[in-house]
């Protein structure tokens, strides 16, 4: 996959915190993904983790005070500030948080901080400490003040923390971090947009362990609901059986069945102004799942299985009198521009998008063909996540076009 934050200058800030030991791990991840991270200490942080290790991981010196003589102008925190595409607090303590609210600017980073040129350079802080400080009244005033100013709260995670409680208060893991970093500077295309997105295949069952799948893997599915959520939308993903990661702060309904999909999917699609059916729905079902295994037996009799249609979702959704903006996928073997334009018709949809299935499924790569009434265009192969954001860019292009035709 492409370096998600190649070009991105981050400076990364951490306060007092046991999460302190975290953030060695995530300036490897920042850097990882193609960011140059700057790192900046207080002298709580210090206490917790040396400069020294985050050096080496960033690559840079790190800064820790105000008066540090390396600067020509003596102005760290107006040079740091001012070169910094985000600055991240991780850990932010109780303490820091608030200092933040009260503009203080008595160490470096609080000074960098309050300096910052906000419009163009935003502040996020991934919150750590004790679940009681967490939940006080103080902090939680201090939070809904941090949000009112612009700055992007991360967080924080719930499980067990270092003082053997267990609560909310837990720094998010460095992966999530660097994701929350990654969706931050994405365009929000689809901010305030509902988009409902079925993915992976579904299975049919013959009896307690057999059953009707196929092979898809839901990588485009999931990373459709990935880049929706990341453009802004509030992204819901009803998912066959898959063994994927849900992407952050998408609401994933787990199914089995095409009929399972279908049901989850019909009561709430009217709701939605986006759908996109990426799942590749088995067409057809037994018309009666055994309830216990079929047996070979020494006759060689092989049994005879009944099978029914499977209702189509999203023909069943498009037919909606209040429909969502409907997106259909079609995965083909071989004259994909023919069979994508036929099904578009068919289907009743205002946009097809066709693959090649068998060169796709479970890989990490795909190539796209968008089908409209317009004409096509093509998206040739990239990672799946590339070619989601340039899906989710298509999308929100013609969801523009059609509430300009409504005024
Ligand atoms: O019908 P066909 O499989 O050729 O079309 C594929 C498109 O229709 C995909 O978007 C798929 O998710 C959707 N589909 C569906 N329900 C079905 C079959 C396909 O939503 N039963």
């Amino acid at each position: 996959m492409a370096l998600q934050l190649a070009g991105k200058h981050i400076v990364l800030g951490l306060s007092g915190g046991i999460a302190c030991y975290k953030a060695a791990e995530l300036t490897r991840e920042l850097a990882k993904a193609g960011a140059t991270v700057q790192v900046v200490m207080t002298a709580g942080a210090e206490a917790f983790i040396t400069a020294v290790t985050l050096q080496a991981l960033s690559n840079r010196p790190v800064y820790t005070s105000q008066w540090d003589a390396r600067e020509a102008n003596n102005m760290a925190h107006i040079n740091l500030s001012r070169e910094a595409d985000a600055i991240l607090i991780a850990p932010a303590s109780a303490d820091f948080m608030a200092k933040l609210v009260h503009g203080r600017a008595d160490d470096l980073l609080s000074l960098m901080c309050l300096a910052r040129p906000m419009e163009r350079v935003p502040l996020l802080v991934a919150p750590a400490m004790n679940r009681e400080m967490w939940s006080h009244p103080a902090t939680q005033r201090n939070v809904a003040q941090l949000v009112a100013d612009g700055v992007s709260v991360l967080g924080p995670g719930a499980g067990d923390q270092a003082c053997g409680e267990v609560g909310d208060g837990r720094m998010l893991e460095p992966e999530a971090l660097r994701d929350e970093l990654i969706a931050f500077f994405q365009p929000k295309l689809l901010a305030g947009q509902r988009v409902l997105i079925t993915a992976g295949p579904t299975f049919e069952a013959i009896d307690p362990v057999r059953g009707i799948t196929n092979h898809s893997s839901g990588k485009m599915g999931f990373a459709i609901a990935r880049a929706a959520q990341e453009a802004g939308a509030e992204v819901t993903l009803v998912a066959g059986p898959v063994h994927l990661p849900t992407p952050r702060h998408v609401r994933l309904i787990n199914v089995q069945s095409a009929q399972q999909m279908h049901d989850a999917v019909l009561p709430q699609a009217a709701a939605h102004d986006v759908f996109i059916a990426t799942a590749a729905v088995a067409d057809w079902r037994p018309v009666n799942t055994q309830t216990h295994k079929v047996k070979k037996d020494a006759s060689g009799q092989v049994p005879a299985f009944e099978m029914t249609e499977n209702p189509d979702i999203l023909a069943a959704v498009a037919s909606l009198p209040n429909r969502p903006y409907c997106v259909g996928f079609a995965a083909e073997s071989h004259d994909l521009l023919h069979h994508t334009s036929e099904k578009r018709v068919r289907k009743n949809v205002p946009l097809l998008v066709g693959n090649i299935g068998p060169a796709t499924f479970g890989q990490d790569t795909n190539a796209l063909l968008l089908v409209d009434e317009l004409g096509h265009r093509e998206l040739p192969q990239a990672d799946k996540l590339s070619l989601a954001r340039e899906l989710v860019r298509e999308i929100a292009q013609r969801l523009h076009n059609a509430n300009n035709d409504k005024t």
